[in-house]
């Protein structure tokens, strides 16, 4: 008998369990090990770094990754930040966060010890490296409820369903169920014999009836997956069932319109947080780098290539004198669009590129209930409910459960639906986020709150922008990804991966791997 690879890892893994039979794959080179990260061959620590100023301007992920990198290979690395934080556009708010916003409003934090929302990044797909740096800095993390088939939707122009909150379990019962009986139909009545078998057409079936849990007659005629008006228990209680709503009214409502996000690549189950915030990753970075080596409340305001390295002019945000800060190479990390705004003397079409990539809107409000409703009355225990309201998405906490309060987060919206909160006080946005979380969970919606916290990243300080929009197959995007002299740039706009933390970690450890080979070049 002839032992392929693939028969000779099934009997491993028989033999030795998945570990094993994994192990085996690994070694030769079918599956990669954990930790691997193929783009990434970090640079070894190395004598020709030694002593070479490195300055990372901006401490959110791609800069505080950047400057941890450069440090383990050797060079001498420091970081300058304009916010009294590191983490950027990871903003976990908690008691005692303050923030004044381009609007002119100071928001000052009151939630109870230990409860937090995150504003910006809040999840971690199992693909990204960021569950990397978690685990190379000892941060714990926890699953992170993504989906849940408990929580609702809600759309106004839903139809005959319109304002009407489903769960996720009956609205995905009935529409695949009914989308099952159609194709079992189709199929049935040979529409489908110029492309399908006899045999096609009955795995195809048996396929459908599953999916749809058909009657064998291939009919949707409803589900205990719908859930029960009243839970069924012990003895002869069966419970009682719930009624699916009418084809028809299931199909044109358009009740399925996000069920593609539980399998999109970077939205699927699992997914984990850091506990207590997605901050503590940044702020286990920064301990890493060294108290000493981050200058934070200090404002790039000018940035020049030189015949001997760089320039960069720093200006405290609390006020004082500008100060010219020297290094033989410099790491930006600043959003795109704020670039453009220093002092500089780089080259008009670099200006340019920076331009290309647009600011958009994003933004989250938190708000402290001393009551966890979610729980006690609808048996949510995390995830979402969506709409086609302003709100988007009602984010339910993946944390604190059973405790005697709990933050939800009341709009997560982008776009023009987040443009519709950006100009509004807080009080204002809280007012519209009330009204339409109550037309989706009840007049409850409106009770028991202790405080709530927004914001708005378009309006948010040093930021201006939740990420950037542009394509990264752009000349403008190539050219960031060179250096402009001895001045390099990283940050999520320069990866694959816009708007994740992934994105701003991959694109720094590009920048360090292409800033070491140079240095290490001689050049
Ligand atoms: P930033 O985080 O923006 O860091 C840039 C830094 O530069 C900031 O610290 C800023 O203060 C500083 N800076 C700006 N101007 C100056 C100046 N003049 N002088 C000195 N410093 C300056 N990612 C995930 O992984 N999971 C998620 O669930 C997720 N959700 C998100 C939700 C929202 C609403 C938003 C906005 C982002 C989300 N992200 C998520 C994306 C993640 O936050 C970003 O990808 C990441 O923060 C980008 O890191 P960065 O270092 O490139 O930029
Ligand atoms: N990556 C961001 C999120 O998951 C946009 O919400």
């Amino acid at each position: 008998m002839t032992v392929t690879r693939r028969t000779f890892i099934r009997a491993l893994g028989l033999a030795g369990g998945a570990g094993a039979a994994y192990e085996a794959m690994a070694t030769i080179g079918l599956a990669p090990r954990a930790g691997d990260d193929p783009a990434w061959a970090p640079p070894a620590r190395d004598a020709r770094a030694a002593g070479r100023r490195v300055l990372v301007l901006g401490a959110g992920p791609a800069g505080l990754a950047a400057a941890h990198e450069l440090g383990k290979v050797g060079y001498d690395v420091s970081v300058v930040e304009a916010r009294t934080r590191p983490g950027g556009r990871v903003w976990s708010v908690r008691a005692g966060t303050e923030e004044t916003d381009l609007n002119g409003e100071t928001q000052r934090c009151t939630f109870a010890p230990g409860h937090f929302f995150n504003l910006g990044a809040t999840r971690i797909p199992q693909s990204h490296v960021t569950l990397d740096y978690c685990r190379e800095l000892g941060v714990e993390i926890q699953p992170f409820g993504n989906q849940n088939a408990n929580t609702v939707v809600n759309y106004t122009d839903a139809g005959a369903l319109a304002g009407t909150s489903v769960t996720y379990r009956a609205a995905k019962a009935d529409t695949f169920g009914y989308v099952s009986e159609l194709l079992h139909k189709a199929t049935a009545r040979g529409a489908l014999d110029d492309v399908l078998t006899a045999a096609d057409k009955e795995a195809l079936s048996e396929f459908l009836v599953s999916l749809g849990d058909l009657s064998s007659d291939g009919r949707y005629l409803g589900s205990p997956r719908r859930g029960y008006a009243r839970e069924p228990g012990g003895g002869t209680d069966a419970g009682t069932p719930t009624v699916p709503y009418p084809m028809s009214s299931v199909i044109r409502s358009g009740l399925g319109r996000n069920f593609a996000f539980d399998y999109e690549y970077d939205q699927a189950t699992m997914m984990f947080t850091p506990v207590g915030g997605m901050d503590r990753i940044h702020h286990a970075l920064a301990e890493r780098i060294g108290a000493d080596r981050i200058r934070y409340g200090t404002a790039v305001t000018g940035l020049h290539n030189t015949p001997d390295g760089v320039t960069v002019d720093v200006v405290p945000v609390a006020g004082g004198p500008v100060e010219r800060l020297t290094a033989d190479e410099v790491v930006c990390t600043l959003p795109p669009h704020l670039v453009t705004r220093l002092d500089t003397n780089l080259p008009a079409a670099v200006l340019a590129a920076q331009r290309a990539a647009k600011p958009s809107s994003s933004g989250k409000l938190g708000i402290e209930y001393t009551r966890r409703w979610w729980e006690t009355d609808e048996r949510i225990y995390g995830g979402a409910s969506n709409t086609d309201r302003d709100i988007a998405q009602i984010m339910f906490p993946y944390d604190h459960f059973h405790a005697d309060r709990g933050v939800v987060v009341g709009y997560y919206s982008s776009g023009a639906r987040q443009r519709a909160f950006e100009s509004l006080t807080h009080r204002q946005r809280l007012a519209k986020a009330l009204d339409e979380g109550a037309a989706i969970h009840g007049e409850k919606y409106r009770s028991d709150i202790a405080s709530s916290f927004s914001g708005s990243w378009a309006v948010t300080r040093w930021s201006e922008s939740a990420w950037a929009s542009w394509e990264a197959t752009s000349p403008e995007y190539r050219l960031l990804t060179q250096p402009a002299g001895r001045l390099w740039f990283a940050g999520d706009h320069l990866s694959h991966a816009i708007a994740w933390q992934h994105g701003a970690f991959t694109s720094a450890r590009s920048t360090v791997s292409a800033l070491h080979a140079r240095v290490a070049g001689g050049a």
